[in-house]
């Protein structure tokens, strides 16, 4: 596996949007989805609701919430994108 770019910035290609973006370290996938114009669904913003979940086509999600269970962690098939980030320097979401 490949590590992220030092400074801790990630692309995040939307697959269904067309577009891909960048995710600073200091922003959520989330946040900079929103900005780019894209309806993506969320209510606490905190990985408590699984509203943000997010299908992953491609890459390696780093978990930060407390909604998917240790196994659905482990095949990172989703993500919630309102906290958790990548451990791959790219992520394809189905988004
Ligand atoms: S908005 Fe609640 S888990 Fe992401």
């Amino acid at each position: 596996m490949t590590s992220s770019p030092s400074d801790g910035s990630f692309i995040v290609e939307l697959r269904r949007s067309r577009i891909t973006l960048t995710v600073p370290p200091d922003r959520t996938i989330l946040q900079v989805v929103r900005e780019a114009g894209i309806e993506a669904p969320s209510s606490c913003e905190s990985g408590t609701c699984g509203t943000c979940e997010t299908r992953v086509l491609e890459g390696v999600p780093d978990h930060f919430d407390a909604v998917l269970s240790p196994k659905d962690k482990r095949e990172g098939k989703s993500m919630m994108i309102c906290c958790s980030v990548s451990l791959t320097p790219k992520l394809v979401l189905d988004l």
